[in-house]
């Protein structure tokens, strides 16, 4: 339980602790001041009643980095929905990639935003595997390919067949890491796909292109043994994106249809 109590040297009793989570502080009548109380242990360290503490008393452990910059108390300021907008709407699936890895250090800036996307009761389960040996990659691909054609699917079969005798890879595209989201928890199905839509569009502001591989999930996430075998992984593979140096560009973003929405008619 990282949340250890609070620092009355500091706290000056503005009850915003309570504020933004009531369910393990409360006022305490007698002692006259705030209180945390977690006898169950039942506190999922989301972490709020720290970030929302102006006086920073809340006391703490095993945190982890805690980011401090003045933007985070208004996000707005950091980025114009315009540019968002932009941004979020020129993002295309890449399967094009320059020959060159990524450095460490990026795919290390991917996986630290990925860690800030929301969890269901902040349950923080998942684990990432990246394989980036192209022997390896083409492996994986030969697999999963074998896997698609022998299900005989029409929208695949012909194309795979012929994709398999020019040896061109239709699942990772030549890619130069493919990153699979896992985790043992049962419950992780969206958690890890919110991850990973924070990881492509993290990985779209250092240059970087990347593509949900739906066929290789659906491959491995159906198949233990091949799973196993190809990827090392235990427990439940929840999505699989490659990610790399874009070659593809696109001049115009392709139009998309509204969402179908009910209710805002109504408002103003
Ligand atoms: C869940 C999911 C699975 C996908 N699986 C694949 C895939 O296996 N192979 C592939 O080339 N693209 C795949 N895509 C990419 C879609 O084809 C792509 O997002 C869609 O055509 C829209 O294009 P855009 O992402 O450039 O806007 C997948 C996308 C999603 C969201």
């Amino acid at each position: 339980m990282p949340i250890l109590g609070i620092d009355y040297e500091k706290c000056n009793d503005c009850q915003i602790c309570y504020n933004a989570c009531y369910r393990y502080f409360r006022r305490d009548k007698e002692l006259n001041k705030m209180v945390f109380e977690d006898p169950n242990n039942l506190c999922d360290s989301c972490g709020r009643c720290i970030a929302r503490c102006k006086s920073d008393a809340i006391l703490y452990e095993n945190f982890g980095e805690f980011l401090t910059f003045e933007e985070a108390q208004n996000p707005s300021t950091l980025i114009s929905y315009d540019n968002m907008h932009k941004f979020m709407s020129a993002k295309r699936s890449i399967r094009g990639f320059k020959k060159k890895k990524v450095p460490k250090a990026d795919l290390k800036k991917v996986l630290d935003t990925m860690k800030y996307a929301p969890t269901g009761a902040n349950i923080r389960t998942l684990e990432c595997t990246i394989i980036s040996d192209n022997e390896k990659i083409k492996e994986l691909s030969g697999v999963v390919m074998d896997a698609i054609i022998a299900s005989r699917l029409p929208r695949y079969y012909e194309n795979f067949i012929k994709a398999k005798k020019y040896g061109i890879d239709t699942i990772f595209h030549n890619a130069p890491h493919v990153m699979i989201i896992h985790s043992e928890n049962p419950g992780d199905a969206m958690n890890s796909t919110i991850a990973l839509t924070y990881g492509m569009l993290c990985a779209q502001t250092l240059g970087l292109g990347s593509c949900w591989i739906g066929l290789a999930h659906g491959v491995l996430s159906s198949s233990k043994e091949i799973q196993e075998k190809y990827t090392g992984i235990q427990g439940i593979v929840w999505g699989v994106i490659i990610i790399g140096y874009p070659t593809q560009i696109y001049y115009r973003v392709p139009p998309r249809p509204d969402i179908k929405t009910k209710g805002l008619e109504e408002l103003e």
